[in-house]
């Protein structure tokens, strides 16, 4: 496989291969010295059509820690603006040969598109609400570091579902690896068919959070709710936002997750975002240790690898 779109069509060894190779880079990254020579002299640009903080500082990190020339294409100043389309973007990047393009776009399929269409290797960033696979592989990564497992956990994932293609990609993932998978949202904030995914639904916080072990925040994507039903926060974060009292409902042990950015009194309390049962600053130590291992693996992939 020359991509990485999505968690969709790994098997649980790919999975767990990744997550093996991202512990090696969780120790490079503690030390000092943190560089490879993997892709050394190879070229990776970073496309994101959509903004980004974690994702493409991580890819960043994660591309020049390998060694690559990581090139980030500023969209918002280049000819994207003057109405140049997807493909013909990607065609003149790919002119350039590239190895590597991270890509990150407001359209679901979008990056698989692209992906037919270019030379190189591509990643997928985040596309529309379908798949974010790097967000799902440091998620996984997170709750093993802490919980020793993955298969047999009950995982709790709340909140705006019908948006979030981070949901999406923890549910395949999870799944895969014999978790067992709740997601806990209002009517209005799931997608049709979502138990096609073989997740429990469950519509209260006190019923999707009891004995969970892992309770994984979304954020409510008001960016894309134009033209639909847009909850009242207030209203929100009474019912679905996570505190302490609705917390209680979960495993005295549980730990709680959010990928972020962190809608503070929205979807989570301070006090939990910043607790000792938080996990959400170690999620993004795992980003850059993951995005090494994906961008490892394709690197033995690329001609003359
Ligand atoms: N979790 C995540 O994708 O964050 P960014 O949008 O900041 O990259």
């Amino acid at each position: 496989r020359r991509d990485l779109i999505g968690i969709e069509g790994l098997s649980a060894a790919e999975i767990l291969g990744l997550l093996d190779l991202a512990e090696e880079f969780v120790d490079l990254n503690r030390q000092i010295e943190k560089k490879r020579t993997t892709l050394r002299g190879r070229t990776q640009i970073n496309l994101f059509f959509e903004a980004s903080t974690r994702t493409q500082a991580s890819f960043e990190i994660a591309g020049k820690r390998l060694g690559a020339d990581v090139m980030n294409m500023s969209v918002g100043t280049s000819s994207v603006k003057k109405g140049e389309t997807l493909i013909d973007t990607a065609m003149t990047l790919n002119a350039m040969h590239p190895d590597i393009l991270v890509v990150r776009h407001h359209a679901s399929g979008a990056v698989a598109l692209l992906a037919r269409k270019v030379d190189c290797c591509v990643v997928n960033a985040g596309d529309g609400a379908h798949e974010h696979p790097t967000q799902a592989l440091l998620d996984a990564l997170t709750i093993r570091r802490n919980k020793g497992r993955i298969q047999g956990l009950t995982v709790a994932i709340c909140g705006d579902v019908l948006h979030s293609r981070v949901a999406r990609s923890n549910m395949l993932l999870l799944s895969t690896l014999g978790a067992r998978v709740r997601v806990v949202a209002p009517s209005s904030l799931l997608p049709a068919g979502i138990e096609q995914y073989g997740v429990e639904v469950h519509r209260s916080m006190e019923s999707g959070l009891a004995d969970a072990d892992i309770v994984m925040m979304l954020r409510l994507q008001r960016e894309r709710m134009a033209g639909s039903f847009i909850p009242s926060v207030k209203e929100y974060f009474h019912y679905f936002g996570l505190d302490e009292a609705k917390l209680h409902h979960a495993r005295p042990d549980a730990l709680v997750m959010h990928p972020g950015p962190m809608n503070r009194g929205v979807e989570i309390d301070s006090a939990v975002a910043d607790g000792p049962r938080s996990l959400i600053r170690e999620q993004v130590e795992m980003g850059v240790a993951v995005r090494m291992a994906v961008l490892d693996a394709l690197a033995r992939k690329l001609p003359n690898a």
